[in-house]
């Protein structure tokens, strides 16, 4: 099998060699500017976006947050509020979670508490993720609003990563450019107008307070909780100045660097944490403003000139080494375009928004949503396309060490509910590890063989002793769990998996979901290639438990030659309630490596089942990438593109994928499950390399190059 993998890892990569001509660099340049995002009015929904994967800021139409509070925000920004001073809820450790009959026993589950509402809603709520700051044009005090500005303009180049914006307010032209720094949590803004020189216009910083709400789209905070918290200025230079923000135990600092023009820094005006510089000598202002945890006392000033070199080299790499699709020239069917523009943006805001040293939120870095946590169900979707397009830099920027640092607490977790192994939590964020209450967070399983899907799609790029060491202790923790939590039924003779637990549809009753579809084609999965790991590891041997395990899992559920939801489900097909939600059972064969348990057959079935049944209006996200993955691998093309264009799947002018009627805008999940598809249709998967592009598209010069093939 190791050799197996090799070779065909060999031939893949001989095959991005041999292509490797195909698309010129020019040509990828010219395809990514030709989708350049041109906007004349804010949207009220989404921003532009400069960042990095770690840092992302928000525009309006003026290229900063002028108008629109659009969010500025990172990776390590987090917040507590005050912990309930309830009698009895006052600390993280009096929260008790609740116990749920589990096979004959009483297992402690993450729910929340009724009787301790106060702290199981704290421990929801927090810590959550901050919107550092808001930067905009100041008018002198004047009070302006988008309609007295004309000619508003704005381009957002993704080949550089630069964003211009220009106006015209009383006459007088505005020009801004924004652009991130690829390593640090700094944006760079350049603004030109003669109205600088006459006093006439500035800049402000202003700092917000969270909020509690679960979702905070399209503005994270407010700004005018003045008094929950403070900010200072300390000028620093006379070319640069330091504002602290104190927001309860959370302290931040911005730092504000000008060239070009003297300014002056001044504030906060009364009542605000508002903070104004005001340039005075020159027509032409540079800022770099940088955000740190610790004061920033770098003495060595990074220039405007550095962040925008930075950021052109960063894009032009990332455009460059990774895998590249051309679909332009495709004339007969202008939904090769459509699908194109898709392609681009969501590579860009993928890059921007989800590239972080921890899974991101839904939502990225644009707006909150689940207080600003992210999923590690969702984490397969979010990190996968970094692998499929050659970003194994992106990719490893998480992994493996999110799970090693989330190791300690998930085999306290496993272990206080006596089981072996390490259970993955759930909702969760990268400062304290904890998997929030929730009744569906608690009982959701999909998330645990996650990582060997994971480690697997690493070894096939990089077969290599590292690689299996790396993950080593992860996935043998991982099967440990795995295979306790597989309860074995002594009447029929196999393991079950629930009740109780949550499927990928998260639409069931917990307590009669047994033996779900995907989760069982998944744990032969996981246990599968954990069992490979220990032989490719020099012949050690698994625990004996994890191949009786893998063996003995029932049987996939078969309804009329088609596969239910879950083993016993009532009315599949015939009753609204088994027909929405994530059509998981698509995902068996479309996102899951081919095993012989499957039947073909059956699967077909399914698939036309679901065309024929499901709700589909009340899909989100990734589920039209996975079933456009299954159409795939059952050989229907056309099926595949037209579930890429569906309806209900949108992304807006700028590429933000709409959350629609479930979730808030935008929803990543959406943007990564179609870079997965595109790469499966550009490359194939193991077994069945090659391109899988709509033959006609071929013909007129559809081409791609790069992909790494999926499992
Ligand atoms: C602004 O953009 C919209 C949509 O792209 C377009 O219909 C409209 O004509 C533009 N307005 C101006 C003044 O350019
Ligand atoms: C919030 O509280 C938790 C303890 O519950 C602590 O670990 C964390 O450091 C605090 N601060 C932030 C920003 O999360
Ligand atoms: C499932 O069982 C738990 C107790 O184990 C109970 O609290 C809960 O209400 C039940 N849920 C449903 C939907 O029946
Ligand atoms: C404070 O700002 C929020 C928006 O962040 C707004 O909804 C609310 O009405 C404002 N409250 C007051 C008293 O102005
Ligand atoms: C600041 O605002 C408060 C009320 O918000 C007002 O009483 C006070 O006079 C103001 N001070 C100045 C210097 O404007
Ligand atoms: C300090 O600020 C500079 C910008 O002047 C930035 O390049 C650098 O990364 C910052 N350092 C830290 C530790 O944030
Ligand atoms: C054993 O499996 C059968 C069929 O799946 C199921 O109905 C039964 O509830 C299981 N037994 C127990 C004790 O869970
Ligand atoms: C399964 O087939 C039987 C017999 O044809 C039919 O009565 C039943 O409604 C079908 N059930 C489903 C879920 O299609
Ligand atoms: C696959 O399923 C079909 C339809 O239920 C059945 O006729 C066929 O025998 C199955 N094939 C195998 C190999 O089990």
């Amino acid at each position: 099998m190791r050799h197996t993998m090799r070779a065909l890892n060999i031939l893949a990569a001989f095959f991005c060699l041999a292509e490797a001509k195909r698309i010129p660099v020019e040509q990828r340049r010219k395809v990514v500017q030709s989708f350049s995002v041109r906007r004349n009015a804010s949207s009220d929904t989404t921003p532009l976006q400069v960042g990095n994967g770690n840092f992302a800021f928000g525009a309006d139409i003026t290229g900063l947050q002028t108008f629109k509070p659009f969010a500025i925000m990172n990776t390590w920004g987090w917040h507590n509020f005050s912990l309930p001073t309830t009698p009895g809820q006052t600390s993280v450790e009096d929260y008790t979670g609740l116990e749920w009959w589990t096979h004959g026993r009483l297992v402690s589950y993450e729910q929340p508490n009724p009787a301790q509402n106060d702290i199981s809603n704290w421990l929801r709520e927090n810590p959550h993720r901050l919107n550092l700051a808001n930067v905009g044009l100041h008018f002198g005090g004047h009070k302006v609003v988008e309609s007295d500005l004309e000619e508003t303009t704005q381009e957002l180049d993704m080949w550089l990563g630069k964003l211009t914006s220009s106006s015209k307010y009383k006459g007088s032209k505005i020009e801004v450019q924004t652009w991130a720094d690829s390593k640090s949590d700094t944006v760079a803004v350049q603004v030109q107008s003669t109205l600088l020189k006459k006093g006439d216009l500035g800049l402000f910083l202003d700092f917000p307070y969270p909020d509690k709400e679960k979702f905070n789209a399209p503005f994270v905070g407010h700004f005018n909780l003045t008094a929950k918290h403070q900010t200072t200025l300390k000028q620093l230079s006379p070319q640069s100045a330091q504002i602290k923000h104190t927001l309860d135990d959370t302290t931040y600092y911005t730092r504000i660097q000008w060239e070009g023009s003297e300014a002056t820094i001044t504030g906060p005006l009364n009542g605000t944490h508002r903070y104004i510089l005001t340039p005075k000598s020159s027509s032409k202002i540079q800022l770099v403003i940088s955000f740190s945890p610790t004061p920033n006392s770098s003495k060595d000033k990074t220039t405007y000139h550095q962040i925008t070199t930075s950021s052109r080299n960063w894009w032009k790499s990332y455009w460059t080494k990774g895998a590249f699709i051309d679909l332009t020239p495709v004339q007969s069917d202008p939904r090769a375009l459509e699908l194109q523009r898709r392609i681009i943006q969501s590579q860009y805001l993928t890059a921007v928004n989800s590239a972080s040293d921890y899974p991101p939120q839904e939502s990225g870095l644009v707006n909150n949503g689940w207080h600003g946590k992210f999923h590690l169900e969702m984490n397969l979707w979010h990190t996968l396309p970094f692998a499929r397009w050659n970003h194994f830099d992106l990719f490893h920027r998480s992994l493996p060490h999110l799970y090693t640092d989330l190791l300690p607490s998930s085999l306290s977790r496993a272990a206080k509910q006596g089981y072996q192994g390490a259970r993955w939590g759930k909702m969760t964020d990268p400062v304290t590890g904890r998997s929030s209450p929730g009744e569906i967070n608690s009982l959701l399983i999909w998330q645990q063989p996650h990582p060997m899907f994971f480690a697997e799609t690493d070894y096939l790029s990089h077969p290599t002793l590292t690689t299996l060491h790396k993950w080593e202790d992860i996935l043998t923790q991982t099967a440990d769990f795995m295979a306790a939590f597989a309860w074995w039924n002594a009447s029929t003779g196999v393991y079950d998996l629930g009740p109780p637990l949550y499927p990928v549809s998260e639409n069931t009753n917990p307590n009669v979901t047994l033996n779900p579809t995907f989760e069982l084609a998944y744990w032969r999965f996981g246990l599968d290639v954990a069992i490979k790991w220990k032989e490719r590891l020099g012949g050690q041997k698994a625990p004996g438990v994890w191949g009786r395990v893998r063996d003995r899992l029932a049987g996939l559920p078969v309804v009329n030659e088609t596969y239910a939801t879950y083993e016993g489900i009532r009315d599949m097909w015939l009753a609204p309630e088994t027909t929405f939600d994530h059509p998981a059972q698509a995902g068996i064969y479309g996102l899951l490596p081919y095993s012989p348990q499957l039947n073909l057959t059956v699967v077909a079935n399914t698939a036309r089942r679901i065309k024929e049944t499901w709700r589909l209006e009340e899909s989100y996200g990734w589920d039209f990438a996975m079933l456009a993955m299954n159409s795939l691998r059952l050989g229907d093309v056309e099926q595949a593109v037209e579930y890429l264009l569906h309806p209900i799947f949108r992304f807006d002018d700028a590429g933000y994928a709409v959350g629609g009627e479930r979730v808030p805008t935008p929803y990543f999940p959406n943007s990564a499950g179609l870079l997965v598809a595109v790469g499966m249709m550009a490359s194939g998967w193991v077994g069945d390399e090659g391109v899988k592009l709509p033959e006609q598209w071929v013909r007129e010069g559809a081409v791609g190059e790069g992909f790494v093939v999926a499992l």
